[in-house]
């Protein structure tokens, strides 16, 4: 089966060109092909962007568990139409992903249930430590530093010390800083309201957490993403050992703050808390210049039922893969970033950081996972229009310029112009992590 894209603007790794590209089968075949190249199928996208498709690093799915709230089939298809082609998933399912049998038990599932390409994290429990020892088939090895939703904690010093030294899979790392939590509550006088979620998990937590883990990779010389960097502070630690260590920033991080809380109440109640206006401010600053290298939703789904519970009964986490896309390219319009920049951010840089092969750029030999956009396009988010299972946003009557409008998987037209193609099955993403990850990367064109 062979498929033309004509006459796009394609975002390549380092120019934007109109280009004809030719997929053949579940590759790119050639990014020059003549405009009357033989195809099965011949798309005529001029006057619309072509970039790969967005690899999020950090999704929650619920499945298997908690399917009252997410599962793979729904998230999958909200992937699809965000743009997003490739997911990695956390453990903190129920039962959570902390052996191999687990993971393979998700692998299997995925297979039958997932529109889009997936990958899963193996969760470490402070006594699993053989397990993540053996894992293949996985990005790396999750280690909640600080607790949030479901019960995976491993913020004993011994315990971590051991995971960094006696493992060779990258880590992710949730930090905040469990006893900073703990003390910050216990100071608090109630009654709570959800803005006092971010008394409690605060800068303090933030830093103490994050430079635990920073000290950890730094002195062990294990590899580290610190996942969804929430404060200006934290940046400086980044800097300092960046050369084993990478970061990540979330939508929520970088356009919410604690002023939106009377307006957005629990919907933005996340772990870690939003913080200020001026961490929203140096957060893009860090994306912009580099100290921060990947943008991933966090998409962390419950019910608005369970949210409208009052602070602290409402959990944390909050969905985004069907508008993370958007959003980026929304602040493209506003002239905040270039779209290179977000396809580095979302698509390139999260490949580089988790050693997948043959994604995150448009060369040929890559894997077709392909999204293409309009950056003319408006609409406004609504949550009765929402795919994911627990249908709101946070971004709800929000008004963005910059959608995708089709999205290939593998080769496959999953998405296109508001309609699903159900047929469509995902692939398991391979990791190489003999590559050595982002730092490492020389394998891109
Ligand atoms: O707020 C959050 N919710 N942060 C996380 O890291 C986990 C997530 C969840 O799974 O609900």
């Amino acid at each position: 089966m062979k498929t033309l894209i004509r006459y796009a603007t394609v975002v390549f790794p380092d120019a934007v060109l109109q280009a004809n590209i030719l997929i053949e089968d579940h590759r790119i075949l050639a990014v020059d092909a003549a405009e009357h190249s033989r195809a099965d199928e011949v798309v005529d996208a001029r006057g619309l962007f072509l970039l790969p498709g967005v690899i999020d690093d950090q999704v929650h799915f619920r499945e298997p568990g908690l399917t009252h709230k997410e599962d793979l089939w729904h998230a999958s298809r909200a992937c699809a139409k965000g743009g997003v082609t490739s997911f990695l998933e956390m453990p903190n399912t129920k039962p959570p992903t902390t052996s191999r049998a687990r993971l393979y038990e998700k692998l299997q599932l995925a297979s039958q249930r997932s529109a889009v390409n997936y990958g899963f994290y193996i969760g470490a429990t402070g006594e699993n430590i053989e397990e993540l020892r053996r894992a293949d088939r996985t990005p790396g090895i999750k280690i909640f530093i600080g607790s949030s939703t479901g019960e995976l904690l491993v913020d004993d010093q011994a315990a971590l010390e051991r995971i960094f030294a006696e493992t060779t899979l990258p880590i992710a790392a949730h930090c905040e800083d469990e006893a900073t939590i703990r003390q910050n509550a216990g100071s608090l006088p109630r009654p709570w309201s959800v803005a006092d979620h971010s008394r409690i998990r605060d800068h303090r937590a933030a830093w103490i957490g994050t430079r635990r883990a920073t000290e950890l990779a730094r002195r062990h010389r294990h590899r580290l993403h610190v996942l969804h960097v929430s404060t200006g502070a934290e940046l400086e630690l980044l800097k300092e050992h960046a050369n084993v260590i990478t970061a990540e920033v979330c939508p929520h991080h970088l356009f919410f703050n604690m002023e939106d809380y009377p307006r957005l109440g629990t919907r933005i109640q996340m772990n870690p808390s939003v913080k200020t206006a001026e961490d929203n401010r140096m957060l893009w600053q860090a994306l912009l210049d580099g100290t921060i290298q990947v943008i991933a939703t966090d998409h962390a789904p419950h019910t608005l039922e369970e949210k409208a519970k009052p602070y602290p009964d409402s959990p944390s986490g909050l969905p985004a893969v069907e508008n993370s896309l958007a959003l980026m390219l929304d602040q493209v319009n506003r002239g905040r970033c270039t779209l290179s920049q977000v396809v580095r951010w979302m698509c390139e840089n999260p490949a580089r950081v988790w050693d997948i092969v043959g994604k995150g750029c448009i060369a040929p030999g890559y894997d077709a996972d392909l999204v293409l956009v309009d950056m003319h396009k408006e609409a406004e988010i609504r949550d009765e229009e929402q795919w994911t299972k627990c249908r709101w946003s946070p971004w709800h009557g929000t008004r963005l310029q910059g959608w995708p409008v089709r999205t290939w998987v593998m080769g496959r037209l999953v998405f296109d112009r508001g309609k699903i193609n159900d047929q469509v099955r995902g692939s398991e993403i391979i990791f190489d992590h003999s590559r050595g990850g982002f730092w490492a990367a020389q394998d891109y064109p």
